[in-house]
């Protein structure tokens, strides 16, 4: 039993107080296939997300089997199913993929047996059987709903809610989907389902109709009532009737016929303190009106002297054994999966969309490749003069004053090299880095948030992406550091230092941009901030110009590309480039173990913001 109690939600905007949920209360029985129907923008989403959990009700409660939510916890992710208003899941994945991904991420099966079992079953009941080996992304709008569907029932919820998954599709399919739910309300005795919808064909196949007007509800009964209590012909005429009054006046006039009509139709009560008045067939119908809704009369009259017309019937449904209720306790199987299974299907599932992503494959194959190449030019002629140099400094044959000019001009210039051959380096595989992970939580954010809902672990969702872009972080770094060294040797300082702050600059800047990837919403604004960060890393290091000493300890501690840098820098100071690179660049240079330990907290920054942003609901 669902009932949902004087549930109001208001919202402040430009300073005004705007309801968008009215003392909204009814009930639904187990078994039940409810509608909610009402014109766009009337509450019907909000009071969806209302139930799920997804949005706080400023009043009143909704209880789940007898259970408060509100104060004894949300329902369990395996009696949830929530099907949102656009159909989402991984475009390049084949629907049985999906399902098999669904299937690992929210149950615990005891064998691969059992698994298979589940995934026919549930392309079975969604008549996706013939489709599964076609992608996400060729499916019809109907079958991407059958796929949403498929993709909540593999937990068999005891409450699945559907938000406009009958809409916005052609009358054939769209009659076929409202099939599909009433055959799944019939198939396990437990469930209720919700469908929300503005659509107001195919009501017959719903139990009840509920219909909601700027927040209120003003209606909830069988759908052949539906037409008698707002005196039209047919259903579609309920929005142009609605226009007539006023939303409090429709509301108010709900609220005196509500009791007759769920008795009448043997309906639950809203609230069992009122049960015995409302007990089915002995309720009288509303008797009285105040004079102010006098005007009204006719058409409350019509529709209360019809109730009475259908009180045989409604008898005859209260004659019907009432389902039993019981506590839907959680089935092992449907107990979320430990941290490391939903992480291992994540990153096996990630890898698989990469391999199916060609674009971003050859991308990541021409910046890997190419990258180190675009350095290796601009080494090549000078890198060999480097080495000369720093073999003469060594024997030593610097004698004569000529020689020595000639010697200081060839070290500034060899600094310079040296100094912008790193910067270079470290630049480009921030770029990768950023390349990386911009879009990496944006870009399937309301997946994520479906697979939340579903007992997805923010903590294993972020230890699949750092295992999944680790791998090109290493990648990167350390083909950039020792393919530069294999084609240019003689680069002075310590490769294995190099390395390392090459390695931890790619790790700090994927961190970051991962973080912000999972605090903004969208994938676009998470990609021009990142390319901002990127941007900014070449002027802001000091590199290039020195920054002015006072803005240096304000910049540098957020730019990555400083301390890989000058860290690398700083491990040539037992060599005579050292002086040389310092003239160069007049920023101060910082030890090896410092830089390592900054970037190390641009990584904990990063993933800590990664984390918080998986973590915080971010529905529409
Ligand atoms: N976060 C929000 N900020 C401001 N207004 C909001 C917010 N969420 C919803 N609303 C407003 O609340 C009202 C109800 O929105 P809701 O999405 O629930 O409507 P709906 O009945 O589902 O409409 P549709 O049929 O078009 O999907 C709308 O007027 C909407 O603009
Ligand atoms: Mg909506």
């Amino acid at each position: 039993m669902l009932e949902v109690r004087h549930i109001t939600l208001t919202l402040e905007h430009d300073r005004e107080t705007r309801t968008l949920l009215d003392d909204v209360t009814f009930t639904v029985s187990p078994g039940h296939l409810l509608a909610i129907v009402g014109p766009s923008g009337c509450g019907k989403t909000t009071l969806m997300k209302v139930i799920a959990g997804l949005k706080e009700e400023d009043e009143g409660e909704i209880r789940w089997q007898g259970r408060d939510l509100a104060e004894e916890g949300d329902l369990h992710p395996s009696e949830l199913g929530y099907v949102p208003q656009f159909s989402i899941a991984h475009e390049l994945l084949t629907v049985e993929e999906c399902i098999e991904s669904a299937v690992a991420l929210r149950t615990q099966l005891p064998d691969d047996e059992a698994v298979d079992a589940l995934i026919t079953k549930t392309l079975q009941q969604t008549g996706l059987t013939p489709l599964v080996d076609r992608p996400v992304k060729v499916l019809s709008g109907g079958q991407k709903r059958r796929l949403g569907l498929a993709l909540e029932l593999v937990t068999d919820p005891a409450l699945l809610l559907c938000d406009e998954v009958t809409s916005g599709l052609d009358p054939k399919s769209e009659k076929e989907i409202t099939h599909l739910l009433h055959e799944l309300s019939r198939n396990n005795p437990q469930r209720i389902i919700i469908n929300v919808t503005h659509s107001l064909t195919n009501l017959q196949l719903y139990d009840t109709i509920l219909v909601l007007h700027e927040g209120r509800v003003v209606y909830h009964g069988p759908p052949r009532a539906l037409q008698h209590y707002f005196s039209v012909e047919q259903a579609e005429d309920v929005y142009p009737k609605l226009a007539r009054r006023s939303a409090e006046r429709w509301g108010d006039s709900w609220k005196r016929h509500r009791d007759s009509y769920y008795a009448t139709y043997g309906l639950a009560a809203v609230d069992p303190a009122d049960a015995e008045i409302r007990e089915p067939g002995r309720e009288k119908l509303p008797s009285s009106m105040s004079a102010d809704e006098e005007d009204d009369l006719e058409e409350d009259e019509v529709a209360a002297l019809e109730v009475k017309s259908q009180s045989k019937r409604g008898k005859k449904e209260e004659e019907k054994p009432k389902k039993k209720q019981h506590e839907h306790d959680i089935a092992e199987e449907y107990e979320v999966p430990s941290f490391l299974s939903q992480t291992r299907e994540l990153l096996s599932r990630r890898w698989l969309i990469f391999k199916r992503d060609k674009a971003q494959m050859w991308l990541q194959l021409a910046m890997i490749f190419g990258f180190p190449l675009l350095v290796v030019i601009f080494g090549f002629d000078g890198v060999p003069q480097v080495r000369t140099l720093s073999q003469r400094q060594n024997s030593n044959l610097i004698t004569e004053a000529k020689e020595q000019s000639d010697y200081l001009t060839s070290l500034l210039k060899a600094g310079s090299l040296v100094s912008g051959l790193i910067l270079m380096q470290v630049v480009l595989v921030t770029l990768m880095a950023s390349n990386n992970a911009a879009r990496e939580i944006a870009g399937e954010r309301d997946i994520l948030e479906r697979e939340r809902l579903g007992g997805l672990r923010p903590s294993s969702y972020v230890a699949s992406k750092v295992l999944f872009l680790g791998t090109f972080v290493t990648a990167q770094s350390l083909w950039m550091g020792l393919f530069v060294e294999m084609l240019c040797p003689g680069v002075p300082g310590n490769l294995f230092i190099k390395l390392a702050l090459l390695f931890m600059a790619s790790a700090a800047m994927t961190s970051i941009c991962l973080g912000i990837s999972g605090i903004m919403r969208s994938p676009e604004k998470s990609t021009i901030l990142c390319i901002y960060l990127v941007g900014f890393q070449l002027p802001l290091s000091g590199a290039v110009l020195a920054l002015p000493k006072s803005l240096e300890p304000i910049f540098q501690p957020f730019i990555a590309a400083f301390w890989s840098w000058s860290g690398s820098l700083y491990t040539m100071k037992d060599t005579a480039f050292y002086e040389a690179v310092k003239k160069v660049t007049a920023s101060t240079l910082e030890s090896p173990s410092l830089a390592l330990f900054v970037l190390s907290i641009h990584v904990t920054i990063g993933l800590v913001m990664a984390y918080v942003g998986t973590k915080r609901s971010q529905w529409d």
